[in-house]
């Protein structure tokens, strides 16, 4: 007998469903608007890339690599498989694995099979930076004007704990900055640009926070970090399992700790703001003040490290209200290095990804979202002539942009009106014989019950003029 199961959404994916994807739309529409405003172009990268490109740029030991990547397809080495790598036959299984074993420990044999693997394992995007910079690279873009500004939206996936606000499938709406210098007037047009666009999606208590985590040198972020590695040793055994890991894989991690019981001991480590090498601390100055210029209002936080290793100096993110824990609604900052990481030239780089899902949240959260999807116009029509008339009717109104629901059916009046209303349609356009003889149409508004005749073009211009 066949299996009569129903079939569900899988964990942590949703369907998006009108009238919220009218929402999604429109915002959509501003994000295009806005960033076009600022001079960016729009990016449509695949959703799939090797395992390779997102950890060597995101990081191996992130949580997003380390424990969050959809893994797709595994095809085999060459490397592994290539005979001329192994001795004689093997006599025996154990001889063969003693081989193949001895093979695996040379560490430049080890290296060029740990790449192999990862080059032919393919994995979904956790996110779109690394696919841009990977797209500037491949298309030749350091040819073109510098700065490079690019724009994208669509869907990314991360195998997180579902809960209100993450989700495994959701979408962010990204930019990215590359090529050029790394002027701090470019951070803060690009924050600029980010709170245009909430301002104008009409989202509600937004708070920028930033911060520098300055650059990778022995006078700088290096040389913090082994201060902060110093001094959380002192406090490991008061620490949880995941911050006592992280001091040794990425103490800088250990900041974004919401652990009730680590927040004392955070607030008391050193602060990297204090070691800061001359060039990073002017340039993160220079940000501040370049915002300040820009009316932008900011918070600086000096524990935004941000969970992606490709950081340096700017860091930023911008929460919003009504999200309860999942309240970080867009991240971003300066990756100065990571296309000369991924083979490319070297090359400055800025970027922002903001989160759809938890975009659209807040907005619904604050009353911003439309309640249904009506119509404007819901031609009532009886009578063979009358329907004649009215595919003419709905297809002259729809040219000019009004939706309209032309029912494939004859409806008796009443009934007709009725499933306006239900489909919380502005007007019903009643189309009888009498009507199409005399070529005047009844138009009701369906709020106050009013009724005119008007004319096929008294009736267009008295739409387009409300
Ligand atoms: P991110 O902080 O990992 O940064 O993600 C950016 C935003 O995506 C977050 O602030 C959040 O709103 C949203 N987000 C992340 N994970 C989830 C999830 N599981 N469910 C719902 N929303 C989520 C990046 O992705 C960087 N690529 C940003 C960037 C661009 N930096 C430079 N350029």
């Amino acid at each position: 007998m066949a299996n009569k199961s129903k079939f569900q959404a899988i964990r942590g994916t949703r369907d998006l469903l009108p009238p919220d994807t009218a929402l999604w739309n429109r915002v959509e529409h501003t994000a295009h608007e806005v960033f076009t405003t600022y001079g960016f172009g729009e990016i449509r990268p695949p959703i799939m890339e090797t395992l390779g490109l997102f950890a060597r740029s995101i990081g191996e030991e992130s949580d997003i690599v380390g424990k969050e990547m959809f893994v797709l397809s595994e095809r085999e080495p060459s490397v592994v498989m290539h005979p001329a790598r192994f001795g004689p036959p093997p006599n025996s299984e154990g001889e063969r694995r003693a081989e193949v074993e001895r093979v695996f420990n040379e560490p430049e044999m080890r290296e060029r099979v740990e790449q192999q693997i990862q080059e032919s394992i393919l994995a979904l995007r956790p996110e779109a930076t690394a696919s841009v910079c990977r797209a500037y690279i491949e298309h030749n873009m350091q040819q073109l004007p510098q700065p490079v500004k690019l724009y994208y939206m669509g869907p990314m996936f991360r195998r997180e704990r579902p809960q209100k606000g993450r989700y495994r499938q959701f979408y962010q709406i990204g930019a990215e900055i590359l090529g050029g210098p790394d002027a701090p007037a470019i951070d803060a047009e690009l924050i600029e640009m980010l709170m245009t666009f909430f301002d104008k999606c009409g989202l509600e208590g937004t708070e920028l926070s930033i911060n520098s985590i300055g650059h990778a040198a022995d006078n700088c972020r290096r040389g913090y970090v082994a201060k902060l590695r110093e001094e959380l040793m002192k406090v490991k055994d008061k620490l949880g399992a995941d911050s006592q890991r992280r001091i040794e894989t990425n103490p800088l991690r250990v900041l974004d700790s919401k652990l009730e019981h680590e927040q004392a001991i955070i607030a008391a480590l050193p602060r990297i703001a204090d070691h800061l090498c001359d060039e990073c601390k002017a340039h993160y100055a220079a940000v501040k003040h370049e915002l300040e210029q820009r009316g932008v209002i900011y918070r600086e936080n000096w524990r935004l490290v941000r969970g992606l290793d490709y950081y340096m100096r700017t860091t930023f993110e911008i929460t919003a209200r009504g999200l309860g824990s999942q309240n970080a609604v867009c991240g971003g900052g300066r990756y100065d290095g990571l296309v000369e990481l991924l083979g490319g030239p070297p090359t400055k780089g800025i970027g922002f990804a903001i989160g759809q899902d938890r975009l659209i949240l807040s907005l619904q959260e604050s009353g911003k979202a439309p309640a249904t999807q009506g119509r404007d116009v819901y031609i009532a029509w009886m009578g063979q002539y009358a329907y004649a008339t009215a595919i003419r009717a709905a297809k002259t109104l729809r040219r000019a942009g009004f939706s309209v629901e032309l029912p494939p059916t004859e409806l008796k009046f009443g009934k007709a009106l009725e499933r306006a209303s239900k489909l919380s349609s502005r007007f019903a356009l009643i189309l009888g014989d009498n009507e199409v003889q005399s070529g005047e149409w009844t138009v009701k508004n369906l709020a106050t019950s009013e009724q005119q005749k008007l004319t096929e073009q008294a009736l267009l211009d008295y739409l387009k003029s409300l």
